[in-house]
């Protein structure tokens, strides 16, 4: 079966067109567009900037992605996310699948990222069930438990902030543009590890909830201290190697708090996703989401979890933040059909 998918829940617009391939998806077109930009001298997403550039994108954005691929089926993402934007994709899509008589199929955006993981390009296989997913995004931070493609149980997750909103409000603490999160990580791997060795105990950060037993997170906390940090001033002695001489003293020290808040969020999603693992005997671990893409997390996240001998994926970057290929991976992996009558709802949940 092929899919034409829509996704339209923040400030992408995004299209695809994929089909089913070896027990998994193969996307055979995706087109992303962003309204980022716009965003950026705001600090953050407009909703109504967002809504208004979808509506001015979308039909440009599928008639790319379609490029004269035929396809049996329309998917769209229904939530959550943003109400003005979601109903940008909700509406085109009930009306293309109204005008092309081509059936609807409605996607959960979350469960969405978390089936990215199904798109067999460059990995060959597919998660093998049953599955702890780290999700990871703006606004959710969940562990889950896969047991099949359609039985999911949320297990785990952040008691407060998301972590993307955490690595977003950091970002913003330490002056870095919008949106935060790419930006805090290449700050933290833009140090050598002889500055970070000699600096890192001056910079401590909280690890909350690292050592409780339960597979709770909570950000808001390491937020704060972030907030601390900056404004005490707390920076000293390093020894900086020749390139970083030539940085100015504040670059280097939003770099260094940059890695050492990375490190203090990765230690804690690393360690929880441990003892899912010990608690729920998992086949493999899924990441998923637009903070999926932070090469730290990808990379310690992979080690531990090989080290248990649990199978470890990871969408390639370009379907870890928003796209459409990720709506019509989950259409084909685990299908909900619609009648058109379908309405946006912002506060969907992960499962
Ligand atoms: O999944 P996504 O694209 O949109 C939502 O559904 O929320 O996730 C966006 C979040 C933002 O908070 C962004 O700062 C974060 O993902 N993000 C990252 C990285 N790239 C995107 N966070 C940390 N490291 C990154 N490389
Ligand atoms: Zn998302």
């Amino acid at each position: 079966m092929v899919i034409l998918a829509i996704e339209s829940t923040c400030d992408e617009t995004a299209a695809a067109v994929v089909e089913s391939f070896e027990g998994g998806v193969r996307v055979i077109k995706s087109v992303v567009a962003s309204s980022v930009e716009m965003h950026k001298k705001y600090g953050g997403i407009v909703p109504e900037v967002a809504a208004r550039e979808q509506i001015k994108s979308i039909v440009p954005v599928i008639t790319e992605a379609m490029n004269k691929n035929d396809f049996d089926a329309i998917a769209v993402s229904y939530g959550p996310g943003l109400m003005g934007s979601l109903l940008v994709g909700v509406e085109t899509a009930k009306a293309l699948s109204w005008a092309w008589k081509k059936p609807l199929f409605k996607v959960n955006h979350m469960a969405a990222h978390v089936l990215a993981n199904w798109i067999t390009e460059g990995v060959g296989h597919v998660p093998e069930l049953p599955a702890i997913g780290l999700v990871v995004s703006g606004g959710h931070t969940d562990i889950i438990l896969m047991e099949t493609l359609d039985k999911w149980k949320w297990v785990g997750g952040t008691r407060d902030d998301a972590v993307g909103e955490a690595f977003d409000k950091v970002a913003r603490l330490l002056e870095l543009p919008y949106p935060g999160g790419p930006q805090i990580d290449k700050a933290a791997n833009s140090i050598s590890e002889k500055l970070w060795q000699a600096n890192k105990d001056n910079f401590k950060l909280p690890r909350p909830l690292i050592n409780d037993a339960g597979l709770e997170m909570s950000f808001s906390g390491i937020k704060a201290a972030v907030a601390r940090m900056v404004e005490s001033k707390e920076f000293v002695g390093w020894i900086p190697n020749q390139v970083e001489k030539n940085m100015l003293i504040e670059e280097l020290k939003k770099c260094i708090v940059a890695r050492e808040f990375s490190e203090a969020v990765i230690e804690v999603m690393v360690k929880k996703t441990l003892l899912a693992i010990e608690r729920y005997q998992p086949r493999s671990v899924i990441l998923a989401g637009g903070v999926a893409a932070n090469i730290k997390l990808r990379e310690n996240l992979k080690n531990e979890v090989l080290k248990n001998g649990v199978d470890f994926f990871v969408p390639e970057l370009r379907y870890c933040g928003d796209n459409a290929a990720m709506v019509g991976a989950a259409a084909l992996m685990s299908p909900d059909i619609t009648a058109l009558d379908l309405k946006p709802d912002p506060s969907l949940g992960v499962v």
